[in-house]
């Protein structure tokens, strides 16, 4: 906390505004100091005016966010500086042949293997924090131990953002009272200009757009896998992201994965999409429910990627011409 500025304290723990209220303390214009030399910027007299008792304000708001995240039922130790997975057996049950592979936070790891191969159950295997206690037998570490039990259960505070395969909504809600709900879930200040801005996002990322009152359950596939995109990428704290096959979809899949990848996030992503496991630093390839092996995308297949996304721009352009109802031409089509 103490390295942090106002700005990442405010975006962390809304509630500390109220302290700064409490306290009579006027932090706008200072956000981008720590609260440390916030308070050291004051002049002495203003400091005997105002009765700014430096000594007292720092362990008071340490102790302040520390209640307060008890009293929330939030734990806030969820900072992760790696995933490990250590090694299960495939569907025969022979033992998988890779050393431990450990994932740091800003690396994108893509999963590929055929249909069926188990790129979903890996998936599974990390949400669940798994530990020997899975078909496969994988463990998994986090920051080099074994990870709280806490995450498996707690709902608020979740060790992983998934975005599953199958996304059914069963409440009946409009979609603003359920992105509403979910901000104010994460302790969000304005959960009413959140709400918007995750639909705008949302919006992006699919055809059709739809409204804050349009129910939940009225989305199409696609929209609903926009909305949880968007959801996921803007609102949730959890620290690594798993995404199993964002590509069918219908979506903008390239932007899905722009806006769900973030500098502090460790990102595993199934696919079966060369563009997309070429994006990643890494890829695993399962095969016969075991990792086969675990590949560094090279400089070729990095350059090969910028040859592959030109042949995907046709093929949108067609897709999308189709979509509006079109008929495709040659030149149109390879202009
Ligand atoms: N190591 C394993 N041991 C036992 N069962 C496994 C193992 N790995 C995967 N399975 C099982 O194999 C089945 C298929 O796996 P999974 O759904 O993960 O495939 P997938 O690669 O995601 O396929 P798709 O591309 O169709 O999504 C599941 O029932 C899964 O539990
Ligand atoms: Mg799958």
């Amino acid at each position: 906390m103490k390295n942090m500025t106002i700005a990442e304290l405010l975006e962390r723990y809304p509630f500390v505004e109220d302290y700064f209220q409490q306290n009579r303390l006027q932090v706008t214009g200072f956000e981008h100091l720590t609260f440390e030399a916030y308070l050291q910027h004051f002049s002495a007299e203003e400091i005997e005016d105002k009765a700014i008792d430096i000594e007292r304000f720092l362990p008071e708001l340490e102790t302040y966010i520390e209640k307060m995240l008890e009293f929330l039922g939030v734990q806030d130790d969820n900072t992760v500086q790696s995933l490990t997975i250590i090694p299960g057996t495939d569907k025969n049950g022979n033992p998988e042949k890779f050393e431990n592979l450990t994932v740091l936070p800003s690396q994108i790891i893509s999963i590929v293997g055929p249909t069926g191969s188990g790129k979903s159950r890996l998936l599974a295997d990390i949400e669940w924090a798994a530990q020997g206690d899975t078909p496969t037998g994988r463990s998994i570490l986090i920051n080099d131990k074994m990870p709280d039990p806490k995450w498996r259960y707690s709902a608020n505070n979740k060790l992983v953002a998934q975005l599953s395969q199958n996304m059914n909504f069963v409440m009946d809600l409009r979609v603003g009272e359920f992105l509403e709900m979910h901000a104010q879930s994460r302790m969000v200040q304005n959960p009413e200009q959140m709400s918007a801005r995750i639909l705008e996002a949302a919006n992006h990322l699919a055809g059709e757009k739809f409204l804050v009152d349009t129910p939940v359950t009225s989305l199409s596939g696609g929209q609903s896998r926009a909305l949880m995109i968007a959801d996921t990428a803007i609102l949730s704290t959890s620290p690594i992201v798993l995404i199993d096959e964002i590509e069918n979809a219908g979506i903008d899949r390239r932007r899905a994965l722009e806006l769900l990848v973030s500098e502090d996030k460790i990102v595993l992503m199934a696919t079966h999409d060369p563009l997309l496991a070429l994006m990643a630093d890494r890829r695993i390839v399962i095969q016969n429910g075991g990792i086969h092996a675990v590949l560094t995308t090279t400089e070729e297949e990095k350059s090969l990627l910028l040859e592959l996304d030109k042949i995907d721009g046709i093929i949108q352009s067609a897709r999308r011409k189709l979509r509006e109802g079109s008929l495709l031409t040659k030149q149109e089509i390879f202009k």
